[in-house]
């Protein structure tokens, strides 16, 4: 008998013929989310779950669906998953490592130059009809090329964003737990630095850091206050890394110049202080949007989830513990 996999989101026609192949599949393949309620009352009976950063698996959300042994996440970033729930309950979790590591990294660049040259505020300029005709001094922005650039959080991502950023000649400083090897320093052209020499000496900071409670506001009132008057930062990494109502203070008050942000603490939900601001530039977490990167971050979360209903160790098992120590019945 076919192991049962309900697709809590809309995905691809190749995701799911792929997974038909395999396993029963339901999906939802209306673009308006399952509450959690919904969610769990659909899971009822079913063995994994194809799920995205939006949905959240606690504790409580394990226990209300027994028979769920995998839960499969189309994303590279896990902090929805509260893993070490997973693990006691003998579940599953896989997210999509890799796949989408270079189309995060151009958002990255783009967000920035984005930022830094104005471009949305520019447009809005010409769609209103305000432009006049070039002048010298009208949409001033800030130079990426030759700019020294702090990175913060520098796994694959980061180290791919650093690789993009050697075309604009700048100066890489990069802040993480961990220095990467002296041969990686120097193919980027990067130098490590503590955290608050990178604020207080970066003119654009990006952020690339996974959200865990060490994380959470890693940017504050204390970090802004620490940043150039003059500097641009970009969050393409997780809400809740920065603290917003300080950020929006900062943007307010031009402590820092600009910001450029893809993730929002409690997204969907924006703090509306930032739609008033000029000097902020705004997507709705997109940064690993192309076509293929979704489809690629699709089959490789159906991936994991057939291998996981299979019987085998699905290739992006975030806590193997369970592999050792059994899977729920
Ligand atoms: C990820 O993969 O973590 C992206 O942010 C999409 O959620």
């Amino acid at each position: 008998m076919k192991k049962k996999v309900l697709v809590a989101r809309e995905v691809f026609d190749e995701t799911l013929q792929y997974l038909a192949q395999h396993c029963e599949v339901a999906s939802n393949q209306a673009n308006v989310p399952y509450t959690t309620d919904e969610l769990v009352r659909k899971l009822a009976g079913v063995d994994a779950a194809v799920i995205m950063s939006v949905d959240r698996v606690d504790d409580a959300f394990l226990a209300a669906c027994p028979s769920v042994k995998a839960v499969c996440s189309a994303s590279v970033g896990y902090n929805h998953i509260d893993l070490a729930a997973c693990t006691r309950r003998g579940v599953m979790a896989t997210n999509t490592p890799g796949v989408l590591t270079n189309s995060v990294a151009d958002f990255a660049v783009c967000l920035t130059l984005a930022t830094c040259r104005r471009l949305p505020e520019a447009e809005r300029f010409l769609r209103t009809g305000e432009w006049q005709g070039t002048h010298l001094k009208e949409m001033l922005g800030v130079d990426l090329h030759h700019a020294t650039v702090g990175i913060c959080g520098f796994g694959r991502i980061g180290q791919t964003i650093a690789q993009r950023l050697q075309g604009f000649e700048v100066k890489v400083l990069y802040a993480a737990r961990h220095r990467v090897a002296p041969e990686i320093e120097r193919r980027l052209n990067a130098s490590h630095a503590y955290k608050d020499d990178l604020l207080r000496q970066a003119d654009i900071v990006i952020l690339i850091l996974p959200y865990s409670q060490e994380t959470h506001h890693y940017i504050g009132q204390r970090e802004l206050g620490l940043m150039k008057r003059t500097a641009v930062l970009i969050n393409a990494a997780r809400g809740g890394i920065v603290d917003d109502t300080a950020l929006v203070e900062a943007l307010e008050a031009r402590r820092i110049w600009a910001a450029g942000l893809d993730v929002y603490e409690n997204e969907p939900k924006v703090n509306p202080g930032l739609y008033k601001l000029s000097n902020a530039v705004l997507s709705p977490h997109i940064a690993s949007a192309s076509e293929p990167t979704r489809q690629a971050m699709a089959m490789t979360a159906a991936k994991n989830c057939v291998a996981a209903v299979s019987g085998g160790t699905p290739p992006n098992l975030l806590n193997p513990e369970v592999r050792l120590q059994g899977v729920r019945a």
